[in-house]
């Protein structure tokens, strides 16, 4: 072989020799670059010490929902040592579906959500149980399996309810009237949700011991400012002979009273329909206190606190309740002065 060619063998040996280490070089790198990713991308937190939550809110529908949502964000801050992630499915069960499926994917510690209505939860539920997530219900109950969920925190809503039935009884009998005919029209929240079932069961359960007491029509509104009004003036055609008004939210509340007024009538303690309203946010309150709304069940949006506490509860290995209940009150226009100062929302 002539030195020459020896030569650019020998060149030939050393650069393929130097690519080798290099693609070695790079694979190395890339794995452990890809080790630190799965890391930091799956347990982002862990080395934080931070409990991670993935809290599916329903919606934005009211200023209870907005309160309600702002509360937990609040209470599960990173300053009280959690991490939050919040999805808004704005309205849709489906977006919840998907909101839950990602959380189990991300495998936090905690599923948070506030279902739409009651039905269709079993086969997200039981893949976050298989999955060893444990999940929290806030604000509304869902149907069948109890095995599904940790626990709930939230409203009674059967007994806001009885309470609309138990108040609109008392005022009757003070004025005399008990035994007089009532008719009642219902306006009712989303279709299948806690809200609607609890509030329309507690308040028929109070209705059904009055034989003189008749609901003559009910319409659903949807938790809203717009459907409320819609669903009123709805009611309004089909009927004018109306003595009671019961409006399961607030927003409904309002869009309720346009419509009144736009067909002539007035409502509250002087008004020509007896107006009753459930959440007791701010302006209803106001609205109390003027004397257009006559009773306002409360449902109370504040329910972060309480959620934190069980989430530290659980952390630490102790036992829950399968439900916990936040305080309500009833505001009329006797005790609404003594709320309205200090009503942040
Ligand atoms: O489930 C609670 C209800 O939902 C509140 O009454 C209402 O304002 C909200 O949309």
């Amino acid at each position: 072989m002539m030195r020459n060619e020896k030569r650019l063998i020998r060149a030939l040996i050393v650069l393929i020799a130097m690519l080798l280490i290099l693609v070695m070089a790079n694979g190395r790198f890339e794995q452990n670059q890809q080790s630190q990713m799965t890391e930091s991308e799956d347990y982002p937190f862990e080395e934080e010490n931070m409990i991670v939550v993935g809290f599916s809110q329903l919606g934005t529908e009211s200023v209870w929902r907005a309160t309600h949502t702002q509360s937990i964000q609040q209470a599960l801050s990173k300053e009280n040592g959690f991490f939050l992630q919040y999805e808004n499915a704005k309205q849709k069960q489906e977006n919840q579906i998907k909101a839950i499926r990602g959380f189990i994917s991300q495998r936090v510690d905690y599923i948070v959500f506030a279902p739409l209505m009651e039905d269709g939860w079993e086969t997200v539920l039981t893949e976050a149980k298989e999955a060893g997530i444990p999940v929290i219900l806030v604000d509304r109950k869902i149907s069948g399996a109890e095995d599904l969920y940790t626990t709930f925190i939230g409203s009674d809503m059967k007994e806001e309810g009885r309470q609309a039935g138990r108040w609109l009884e008392a005022y009757q009998r003070k004025r005399g009237r008990l035994n007089e005919p009532l008719r009642i029209v219902a306006l009712t929240g989303t279709l299948g949700s806690t809200s609607q079932i609890g509030r329309s069961s507690g308040f028929y359960e109070i209705v059904s011991q009055h034989d003189n007491w008749e609901i003559i029509a009910q319409e659903y509104g949807d938790f809203t400012v717009v459907k409320g009004k819609e669903a009123m003036a709805k009611l309004l055609r089909q009927n004018q002979d109306i003595d009671v008004v019961v409006s399961q939210n607030d927003e409904m509340t309002f869009g309720a009273m346009e419509a009144i007024q736009e067909a002539g009538f007035t409502t509250g303690i002087y008004g020509d329909m007896i107006l009753i309203s459930y959440d007791g946010v701010r302006d209803a309150l106001e609205l109390v206190d003027r004397g257009k709304i006559n009773c306002e069940i409360e449902c109370n949006p504040l329910q972060g606190e309480l959620l934190a506490e069980v989430i530290r509860k659980l952390e630490a290995g102790e036992t829950v309740e399968k439900e916990y209940f936040v305080e309500e009150l009833v505001f009329t226009r006797e005790n609404v002065k003594d709320y309205l100062p200090t009503r942040a929302y």
